[in-house]
């Protein structure tokens, strides 16, 4: 195989493909009989939460993937019950076609009923899939291997997964060979012979994970609060702006874009739209970038784009204060830092927004803006997202957020 060969975090956009091919790989599997829009659901729910999706790319194309969890304690419950209404909804069709699956549906939302015993900080693999026209080229092997590393740089010591213990040879050969030694022989209430397996992977003395920083739930409220009020209050000038955008140019009023949050999760952030649509180009922008329409210059100048991202705060997705939240390729340089400032949920303003507030005209000085931010400009935002942890508190946040006020209008 010559093709060029890569693995990545997956995004929200590769829920669909995610899903496919899941259904190729797995056809009899439970999650497949609850149907595509569950299994998709299913995708994107472990993409948002930050859990470990990893897609292997061979020519630039989807040839596998690796999914599981470094918090396997409740993980089906914590899933299902978060995204209850969709996942129930998604699994009406199925449910009416094989109402067979429905205890097992059932069972899969109670807590501690499946439960098992199982060690301390171990993470879990919860499927690997490799395109079948692609198997025994060594694609799960780098899967395997780049799910390792991720499950370590998350403090895990060590690593299980469950499969069939019958008719499943090349697949229990695959992991043995792998590393993983059997843990456990169990049978599930359907009657299936299961094999449980089990590798420690922390020889090379993981750093603890990061503790998440003091005092997030007051944050939180204080977010809600804030967020609604100011939704509340600037909704005339929401709509205005919104109007505006979309008489001056064709497209949508609103900008989506693909976004890190807090531990790894992602999320859509939301602004409005200052550029033609469609426009390709580097995801950095520098002042004068000719993709800019005039109404967009504007709103840029005074942050009025950044406005709908009150909405991100509302979802939980961000906060008022924090690092603000980047597009995943930049997040994949430095991965150590990002992982302690994402401790914290991504804000509209920080110490960082208010230094490079006027980041694209530093840009445009550049020959090469995107080698520009991500060798001088990140590494100088990564310091003050660890000054913001550092200096985090009720009254930092206050005067963080005067100033970026102050700032932009004076
Ligand atoms: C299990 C699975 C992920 C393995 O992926 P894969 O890419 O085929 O794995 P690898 O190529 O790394 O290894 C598979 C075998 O191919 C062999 N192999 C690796 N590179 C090879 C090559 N270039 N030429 C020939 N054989 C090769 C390996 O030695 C290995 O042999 P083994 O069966 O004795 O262990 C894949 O078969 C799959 O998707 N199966 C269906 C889904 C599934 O059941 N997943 C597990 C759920 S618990």
């Amino acid at each position: 195989m010559t093709e060029a060969l890569h693995v990545r975090p997956a995004s929200l956009d590769d829920a669909g493909a995610l899903q496919r091919l899941h259904g190729r790989a797995f056809p009899s599997f439970f999650l497949t009989t609850l149907g595509p829009r569950f299994l998709e659901l299913f995708y994107d729910r472990l993409i948002r939460d930050g859990e470990i999706v990893l897609v292997i790319e061979l020519g630039g194309a989807m040839a596998g993937f690796a999914a599981g969890t470094a918090r396997p304690h409740g993980f089906f419950t914590r899933l299902l019950r978060r995204d209850a209404w969709r996942f129930a909804s998604a699994s009406v069709p199925a449910l009416v076609r094989h109402p067979r699956i429905a205890p097992r549906l059932w069972r899969a939302t109670r807590r501690p009923a499946e439960e098992r015993e199982r060690p301390e900080g171990f993470a879990t693999l919860l499927s690997i899939a490799v395109d079948p026209g692609r198997a025994r080229h060594g694609l799960g092997a780098r899967l395997l291997e780049a799910f390792i590393a991720e499950a370590r740089a998350r403090g895990a010591a060590g690593l299980d997964l469950t499969t069939d213990c019958d008719e499943n040879d090349a697949v229990n050969a695959f992991y043995r060979r792998n590393g993983f030694s059997l843990r456990r022989e169990f049978t599930t209430p359907e009657g299936r012979r299961m094999n449980e397996y089990e590798m420690r992977i922390d020889d090379a003395r993981p750093s603890p994970p990061p503790k998440p920083a003091p005092g997030l739930i007051a944050k939180r409220g204080i977010d809600v609060v804030a967020a609604s009020a100011g939704l509340a209050t600037l909704l005339p000038l929401l709509v205005l702006v919104g109007a505006a955008v979309r008489l001056e140019s064709p497209g949508p009023a609103l900008f989506r874009q693909e976004r890190v949050g807090l531990r790894g999760s992602r999320f859509r952030l939301l602004k409005f739209r200052t550029m033609c649509a469609r426009s390709p180009g580097p995801q950095v922008t520098a002042a004068g970038d000719p993709r800019i329409t005039r109404l967009g210059r504007f709103l840029r100048h005074y942050k009025l784009d950044e406005l709908p991202q009150l909405i991100n705060v509302l979802a939980g997705e961000m906060s008022l204060v924090g690092p603000r939240p980047e597009v995943p390729r930049y997040v994949q340089h430095y991965p150590e830092r990002w992982r302690r400032a994402l401790t914290v949920r991504p804000g509209l303003t920080d110490f960082a927004a208010l230094e490079f507030l006027d980041e694209e005209a530093i840009l445009s000085r550049s020959q090469d803006p995107e080698r520009a931010y991500v060798e001088q400009v990140l590494p100088r935002k990564l310091e003050l997202y660890e000054r913001y942890l550092a200096e985090q508190s009720l009254t930092t946040d206050l005067r963080l957020i005067a100033e970026t006020l102050r700032r932009i209008w004076r």
